[in-house]
């Protein structure tokens, strides 16, 4: 078994053959020959890998309570993350069992790539809060298999509870399985359906916020927002885009405000999580105990995945654990961090336990650059003003669902 606590194996081949056949199968509904009518005379719709997978995201009856599906966890609402009011994701087989991390939005993924070192040497991509799976293919085996999730106990008994689904002929036909497939064949190919779901439904990449209209000279901004914006772009300030980038790339790529790459925040123990019961439980993101494979990398402690901020104020609560309950927390945070340390931290013998969701002696690896690195009593460089405009700012992010996919370049002046 490699780094990640759920299996892993070579999907570019089998990957590469499904894509083939599903879009082949889309095209073949574009012509008009996948539809038919009922004997009313009603038309009915024709499975295609859109509504398929989209049922297969939807799908309780892939998890052990019965009760659990992807969607449970990932919500259309909330930009796919955490169900509105969610403080930490349940799950299991009597949905009884509390996970430690809280559920990312899922939109704005398109870009993102496998785990690896970039040559400074600064690691990057992957998904999950700590980048252990190297595609959303992979990424999809792990809830399915996860005991604080949908949990299934083996590969055999998710196939067994796909074989069940009164859709399961749609989805042999729309994804290229043969009536005999085996237990593998049929999970391989349902994680690659539920990637496949990603990558077709168009919420994924809307790229119609009204930042996105403003980008495209096409809607404004008010005063308040632009001042935010300022602020988050200004290297001595905010220096938030330092990490989720707000700039449109020089081929007019529409920034997803995250660079996929990974920074130590430092952010509050979240007591409301169980395994922090034990004092000597630590989720250090890239460094383990979840991820597996860089514990001796003892400088990545603390490291977590820059998130996008695009529907940030639909993805309560904030950061890898859960901890922050609101926008306004989460920006006052950076705001107050080190000018205000009593109001994160914990007392500890009398004195304020900073960084106390890492060891001791790994505090040394939390981020002190803009817009961090003061001590208490300097002058703020964000103000409680500054604050309320960049969040004002942050909700012109918000994708509008009810209006069409805009293209993924911002449109030339
Ligand atoms: C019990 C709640 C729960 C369920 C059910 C669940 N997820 Fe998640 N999902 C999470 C959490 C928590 C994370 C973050 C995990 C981590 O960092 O270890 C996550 C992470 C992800 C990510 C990575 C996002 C990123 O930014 O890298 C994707 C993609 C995803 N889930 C898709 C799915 C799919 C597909 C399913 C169904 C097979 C699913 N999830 C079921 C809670 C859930
Ligand atoms: C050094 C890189 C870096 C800088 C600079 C930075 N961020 Fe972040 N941001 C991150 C990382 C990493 C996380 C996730 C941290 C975690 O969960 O432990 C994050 C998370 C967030 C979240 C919560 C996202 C979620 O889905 O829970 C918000 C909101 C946010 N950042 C806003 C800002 C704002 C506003 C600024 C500027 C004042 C800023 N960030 C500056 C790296 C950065």
């Amino acid at each position: 078994m490699t780094s990640l606590d759920f299996p892993r194996f070579d999907v570019i081949g089998s990957t590469g053959r499904l894509l083939a056949i599903a879009v082949a199968t889309l095209s073949l509904i574009g012509c008009g020959s996948g539809g038919g009518s009922t004997a009313s005379g009603q038309p009915i719709e024709a499975a295609t890998a859109l509504s398929v997978s989209t049922l297969l995201f939807e799908e309780k009856a892939l998890s052990a309570s019965g009760q659990q599906a992807c969607a449970s966890c990932h919500a259309s609402e909330t930009a796919h993350a955490d169900l509105a009011g969610t403080a930490l994701p349940i799950g299991g087989a009597a949905l009884n069992r509390q996970g430690s991390r809280s559920s990312p939005s899922m939109l704005y993924l398109e870009s993102n790539g496998p785990f690896r070192f970039a040559s400074d040497g600064e690691p990057f991509g992957g998904f999950t809060w700590d980048g252990r799976a190297n595609s959303r293919v992979d990424q999809a085996g792990g809830p399915l298999l996860d005991a604080a999730e949908m949990d299934n106990a083996s590969i055999a008994e998710v196939a067994g509870r796909v074989r069940k689904l009164s859709y399961y002929t749609d989805f042999r036909t729309v994804f290229g399985l043969g009536a005999d497939a085996g237990d593998q064949q049929i999970f391989d190919t349902l994680r690659f359906a539920l990637e496949q779901y990603q990558k077709l439904d168009t919420d994924y990449l809307l790229f119609n916020s009204r930042y996105d209209r403003w980008m495209d000279g096409t809607g404004a901004l008010t005063a308040q927002e632009l001042r935010g914006l300022a602020i988050f772009e200004n290297p001595a300030r905010g220096n938030c885009a330092s990490c989720h980038p707000s700039r449109p790339a020089n081929d007019g790529s529409r920034p997803v405000f995250t660079t996929f790459g990974y920074a130590a925040l430092g952010v509050p123990r979240n007591p409301g999580i169980a395994a922090n019961a034990d004092p000597t439980f630590f989720d250090m993101g890239l460094c383990g105990p979840k991820r597996t494979d860089l514990t001796a990398r003892t400088d990545l402690c603390g490291k977590f995945k820059i998130p996008t901020l695009r529907n940030i104020e639909l993805t309560a609560p904030y950061f890898h654990n859960g901890g922050v309950a609101s926008l306004d927390e989460a920006v006052a945070f950076y705001a107050t961090r080190d000018i205000d340390p009593q109001r994160w931290y914990p007392l500890a013998g009398g004195n304020v336990d900073r960084f106390n969701d890492l060891p001791l002696n790994l505090r040394g690896n939390v981020i002190q650059s803009a817009p961090f690195g003061l001590q208490p009593g300097d002058p703020p460089r964000l103000t409680a003003a500054d604050t309320a405009d960049l969040v004002a700012f942050l909700r012109t992010l918000t994708d509008d669902q009810t209006a069409p996919q805009a293209s993924a370049k911002v449109i030339k002046p």
